[in-house]
């Protein structure tokens, strides 16, 4: 124990778990899933489970995490002796090496396009569908862009966490918010733009359906960095004497004010330029440059805009390459570096097929889908809602409620009735909502 590391300042914590929450999720995903779900009906949905379901289980997982004071596996075998729920752990552990696996393949696209924009591909007139077709199906450069992807990251979590992860967080996260707000305001003054508005906001209730629902809530689970124990991970390294409530709260407002940006900033645009908003993983690669190219300084901005999305993917990749190396390495620091150099190159070859589901692999199908579709489709829509069920089941159901609350409720003025509430969501409505979600859309898929 007297090896494991810990934040070096409070809000340490807060940036690095909000940097693994705001990510590819909030950026690339959200707008494209939901451009394919109906829009407003996806969004109110992902609201909706977010605030009852996912916060709740991120609340969860902080204090798995702090209480335990350990890895993921490690957490839950110090709260429950003898018992299975390390198993878990395990699970979450391995989910992030796949998630980290396929999600370097989009960490890699958005290298690419910080390429493209000091190589001259991006300018006003240019064919982005085009040019994502050509960055995303060619074998070499898109295991390149993924090969270096996974440097960056195995070379910054192999620092440490406050070293490393913290630093970085610190300045990124606001230079993010600050060039999301100018974008958005451009695209909602392009003309035609509250069509893209209402596609976002005014809900067309036939996409009400059970698959919807499902996504939504993977979608949710995503955003948050839940379900497959990162934040457990992260927790490990909060002190005692720290507000877990407020800085959940704020992850989750940070987390959905990101989300909302990039749908008031995709939609408009889409809208306003004739786009197709259900075309899928391509959705911001193709409309992003078209916005970039009507504002003055446009390839410039758009370099700079694309420098941030690359950091807000490496911040969030970090936490998957984190959790896993906790786990392997079990507090002994000394271990870090050569872990996380045989796990990140392990990792790598991993997602190759990932990377060329895209390109010369495009049409090898399991199940009807890409191996990148199904691999992304087995940790958000399976394994996530499983590992956040388990989690509100063992905070709620196992555990015993008076040191769960005494625990959870450490260094925190939140009143005792809230803590009260949030332990009867847990073992109530977060397990029943999950459930009926993932039975109804079995049935149906
Ligand atoms: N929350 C991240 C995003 O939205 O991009 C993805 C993620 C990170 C999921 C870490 C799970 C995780 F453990």
């Amino acid at each position: 124990m007297s090896n494991h590391s810990s934040w070096s300042s409070k809000i340490g914590f807060v940036l690095a778990a909000a940097g693994s929450a705001i990510g590819l999720g909030a950026i690339w995903k959200f707008p494209y899933t939901a451009g394919t779900n109906g829009g407003a009906v996806f969004f109110l949905l992902f609201l909706i489970f977010t605030i009852l379901v996912a916060l709740p289980v991120q609340l969860a997982e902080f204090y798995i995490g702090r209480t335990g004071g350990k890895n993921a596996i490690d957490s839950f075998k110090v709260l429950r002796p003898g018992s299975q729920w390390p198993w878990v752990g395990r699970m979450g552990v391995a989910a992030c090496f796949i998630l980290l696996s396929f999600y370097s393949v989009v960490g890699g696209w958005v290298l690419n396009y910080v390429v493209h924009s000091f190589t001259g591909e991006i300018h006003a007139g240019a064919d982005f569908e085009a040019l994502f077709g050509k960055t995303i199906s060619s074998p070499f450069g898109s295991l390149f862009y993924q090969g270096l992807f996974m440097l960056i990251t195995i070379w910054v979590v192999k620092g440490g966490v406050s070293d490393g992860i913290e630093k970085a967080n610190r300045v990124l996260m606001p230079g993010l918010f600050i060039l999301f707000i100018a974008l958005a305001i451009r695209s909602l003054t392009l003309p035609g733009a509250m069509d893209g508005v209402a596609f976002l906001l005014k809900p067309d209730w036939s996409y009400l359906k059970p698959g919807t629902m499902l996504t939504a809530l993977g979608q949710a689970f995503f955003a948050l960095s839940i379900g497959v124990s990162a934040m457990i991970t992260y927790a490990s390294y909060l002190g005692k004497d720290q507000d877990m409530f407020r800085s959940g709260h704020m992850i989750m407002w940070m987390n959905l004010f990101v989300s909302l940006l990039a749908g008031l900033v995709i939609f408009p645009a889409v809208f306003a330029f004739g786009f197709e908003p259900g075309q899928g993983p391509g959705l911001i690669f193709v409309v992003l440059p078209a916005v970039f190219m009507k504002m003055p300084m446009g390839t410039y901005l758009f370099a700079v805009f694309m420098l941030l999305v690359v950091f807000a993917t490496l911040t969030s990749a970090f936490s998957m390459l984190e959790t896993v190396i906790a786990a392997t390495i079990r507090q002994d620091e000394k271990k870090r570096s050569s872990h996380a150099w045989t796990i990140g190159i392990a990792i790598f070859v991993v997602g190759i097929p990932s990377a060329l589901s895209f390109g010369v692999w495009s049409d090898f199908k399991i199940f009807g889908k890409t191996i990148f579709d199904l691999w992304d489709f087995i940790i958000s829509a399976v394994i996530m809602p499983i590992g956040a069920l388990s989690v509100a089941v063992f905070t709620a159901w196992i555990q015993d409620k008076q040191s769960v609350l005494r625990d959870a409720g450490m260094g925190s003025t939140i009143p005792r009735q809230l803590l009260c509430l949030w332990l009867g969501v847990l073992r109530y409505l977060a397990p029943i909502a999950i459930i009926v979600v993932f039975i109804n859309s079995l049935g149906l898929i």
